[in-house]
Formats: C-alpha cells, sequence, structure tokens
C-alpha cells in the first residue's frame, strides 16, 4: 500500500550508477513509499496513476539517499580543548596521548559520567546530524575501557536509537587504548578484552562489530588479529582503526581478516592499497580527523579509489582528533584533501558508506530499499560540496517518514 509521494524532484540522485553516470540521475522523478519501504522510483511523467493520498512537493531540489556517516565516536562526556591549544602550541596527538593525556582524558569524564548524562550529551549531536540529511551512523565504545564502562556506553547508544531515528549501528571498541588499571600491561589487557569483555559484549547483544586502533602506542598488529578474531569467532564483525599516524600494518590486517572498513590511512601504501581491493575493504577517508590535528599527511582518496578500493567518506566525531559532526564538511574535505571527485565524494557518504557498515538495504534509491532519503533546497547535486557555508538540507525521510523539516 503506497503511503507516500515524494514529487516534483528536480535531479534525484539514485546512486544506482551507470555507465557514464555515478549518481545514477534520473531529472523530473518521483518516488513512492510503502511504509519503511520504496516501493517506486521514476519519472514524474511515468507515475502510476493510483498512488497515494499523501504527498510530499520537493518543490524542484535535489532528492538523493539518507547520508550515512559510517565512523563515529558518538558517546563521549568532556572535552579536551586543553589539548587542541597545546597542540596549537606544537605539541602532537601522539605526544599528548603517550603522557597519559588524549583517549584516557575522555575515559575518565565517560566513565564518571551517567547514563542519562551520556544520552544527553550526544542527543544535540544525533539532531545536528538528522539536519545535514544523515539517517544512518555507526558509533564505537572505546571512552570506557573497562566491562562496566564499555557496556554502559552500549546500553547508552541503545537507549539513543529508541530516542531518536537515526539509526545506529554499535561497534565495540575496547581496544582503543590500555586503561590505567592495566598500565604497562597491555597483553593482560588484550587477554580481558578477549576472555571477559568481548563474550559480555556478544551476550548484551547491542554491537554488531568490533574495531582495534592498530598504532604505535595503542595495539599491536598482533593484538589487533588475536582479537579481531575472538570478535569474528564470537559472531561480531571488524573494522580497523589503520595506519593513522604511521605505517604499522593495520590496513593489512584489515585486508587479512576481511574486515568491513579500515579507516584513516593516512599512511598506507600502494600494497596496503592493492590488499584492501583485493579483500573488499572498504576504505573510510577522515578527512576533519587530518584537519583537526592540522596533520601534513593527507589519506589518499585519489590513489585509493584508482587502486580500485570502494572509499567511504566519516566525520570520526570525537572530543580528540575530530570535534565535529558535520557529515558535510567530511565531504567537502574528501574532495580538497582527499582528492576525490565530487560524486565519489557523495558516493562516499552514501552507498560506500552502507557497504562499510555491511548493510545493502540503504545507501541508494531503488525498489525494495529502506526509505531513507533527504531532500535539498537545491538545483545541482554539487551544492552541497561547494556551498560551505549553507546546509541545503530541507526535509529528511527516514522509515518512511518525515523526520526533519526546515521551514
Ligand atoms: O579515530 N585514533 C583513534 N581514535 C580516534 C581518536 C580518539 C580520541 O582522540 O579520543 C580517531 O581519531
Ligand atoms: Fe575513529
Amino acid at each position: 500500500m503506497p503511503t507516500l509521494l515524494l514529487h516534483n524532484i528536480g535531479v534525484l540522485l539514485t546512486m544506482n550508477a551507470r555507465v557514464g553516470d555515478a549518481l545514477g540521475v534520473i531529472e523530473n522523478a518521483a518516488i513512492i513509499f510503502d511504509g519503511d519501504t520504496i516501493q517506486w522510483v521514476g519519472k514524474d511523467s511515468a507515475l502510476p496513476r493510483a498512488h497515494t493520498a499523501e504527498q510530499f512537493d520537493c518543490l524542484g531540489g535535489v532528492v538523493m539517499p539518507g547520508l550515512i556517516d559510517c565512523h563515529t565516536h558518538l558517546v563521549f562526556a568532556g572535552d579536551r580543548q586543553d589539548e587542541f591549544a597545546l597542540r596549537a602550541r606544537g605539541a602532537t596527538y601522539q605526544e599528548i596521548m603517550l603522557a597519559g593525556g588524549g583517549i584516557r582524558h575522555t575515559m575518565e569524564a565517560t566513565r564518571r559520567a551517567s547514563q542519562s548524562e551520556l544520552i544527553s550529551l550526544a542527543l544535540p549531536r544525533l539532531a545536528r546530524m538528522l539536519s545535514r540529511g544523515v539517517t544512518s551512523i555507526e558509533s564505537k565504545t572505546g571512552y570506557g575501557l573497562s566491562c562496566d564502562a564499555e557496556l554502559k556506553t552500549l546500553e547508552v547508544m541503545y537507549a539513543l536509537q529508541k530516542q531518536q531515528p537515526i539509526d545506529i549501528a554499535a561497534t565495540f571498541l575496547g581496544a582503543h587504548a590500555t586503561p590505567p588499571e592495566f598500565e604497562g600491561k597491555t597483553k593482560a589487557y588484550v587477554e580481558h578484552i578477549v576472555d571477559d569483555m568481548i563474550p559480555l559484549v556478544v551476550s548484551q547483544g547491542i554491537a554488531t562489530a568490533c574495531d582495534v586502533f592498530v598504532e604505535k602506542g595503542a595495539f599491536s598488529v598482533d593484538q589487533g588479529r588475536r582479537i579481531l578474531q575472538s570478535a569474528l569467532d564470537a559472531g561480531l564483525k571488524c573494522r580497523v582503526h589503520a595506519e593513522q599516524l604511521s605505517h604499522f600494518g593495520g590496513a593489512k590486517l584489515a585486508a587479512e581478516l576481511f574486515a568491513l572498513s579500515a579507516s584513516h590511512l593516512e599512511y598506507a601504501d600502494v600494497e596496503d592499497m592493492q590488499a584492501l581491493a583485493k579483500s573488499g575493504v572498504v576504505a573510510e577517508l577522515l578527512p576533519v580527523a587530518q584537519e583537526f590535528l592540522g596533520m601534513a599527511q593527507n589519506a589518499s582518496g585519489r590513489a585509493l579509489a584508482d587502486a580500485g578500493v570502494k572509499v567511504a567518506v566519516a566525520t570520526d566525531l570525537n572530543p580528540g582528533s575530530a570535534m565535529c559532526d558535520d557529515l558535510h564538511l567530511a565531504a567537502r574535505l574528501s574532495v580538497t584533501r582527499g582528492g576525490l571527485t565530487c560524486e565519489e565524494a557523495l558516493q562516499g557518504v552514501t552507498c560506500h558508506a552502507a557497504t562499510a557498515l555491511g548493510r545493502d538495504d540503504i545507501g541508494d534509491i531503488k525498489a525494495g530499499m529502506k526509505a531513507d532519503v533527504c531532500v535539498l533546497a537545491a538545483k545541482s547535486p554539487w551544492e552541497l560540496l561547494y556551498d560551505w557555508s549553507n546546509n541545503p538540507v530541507r526535509a529528511v525521510f527516514k522509515n518512511g517518514r518525515q523526520a526533519y523539516l526546515r521551514e
């Protein structure tokens, strides 16, 4: 039963690529929803005669799939303004981390915060994301770093999912940093993750994936392999924070384990890129983090795409390296810093981000997909990337319902 008609779409970006048309454009288009699913997509002029009572006029604007932010650290308390100021005076992210600041600092604030405090802090971030057309995100733990605090963070994500429209795919990132209880005993912490945390996380049933920060001063490749293999054995998917601050082996590990994604990749080399392409691992480009940390090193979206890797683009929202929930900015920077074409940047926040989440029912517009779309007050697909001072999103539909409307 048709429930809603979106009509008067000037330019529909279906994201179903055809030869010579990466965005799968249909001009003068319409979409019909049946409940939470897309029932029909086509030219306005070809609309089936008997459709629906409820209609939404897209005013001749651009319509595209709901945006997907496939890499965030949404749930945290406190801030790291002092570190931002220290970096402005020349300190590096890694120096601050090795001196016991960084992730640990946020861990302390997050452990102290109650579930309702964490929910209140995350809700405005989600509201801003929705107003920019985001309908699904991934969200990592990693500021709890104990069984209780990691499970608490996952419960917060579950509660957030119930309180607002954006879908939240939860990822367990117990291997984000070694907590103070295990100071100097990272090996023992890895065993704690494998023996205690992963079984608890799996039995809680909220997280669907496991991530590891593979980096000097964080977790080695072997430790990453041990954790991710046990997560895979327990039924979780896996992801890797790889080659962010040095060339360290995370990308090849992601390829070896057929991870959903490898993120950052500033220091990835050609061999890494070939390995990712061969294993079908999505590269997550996080240019806001590069910019926020003032990194000279640029992850090359261009080289990754040219190597045949699917490139997604995400915010990496977190208090340390990317205090920013603006996926439009990430997409813009993926063009200017990452070397993506405008088409690739839009794929990066829609269809390729869906692949990074392991979802085949979101990220493009065709019959049978989830009815997640955003309507722009824009005539051209490039407006979202070109006009850095404007948010062109006018309306957002999530699961077939209007979730946001800018008057
Ligand atoms: O993706 N690199 C590791 N994790 C985050 C930063 C976390 C933090 O500094 O709080 C990232 O950049
Ligand atoms: Fe991250």
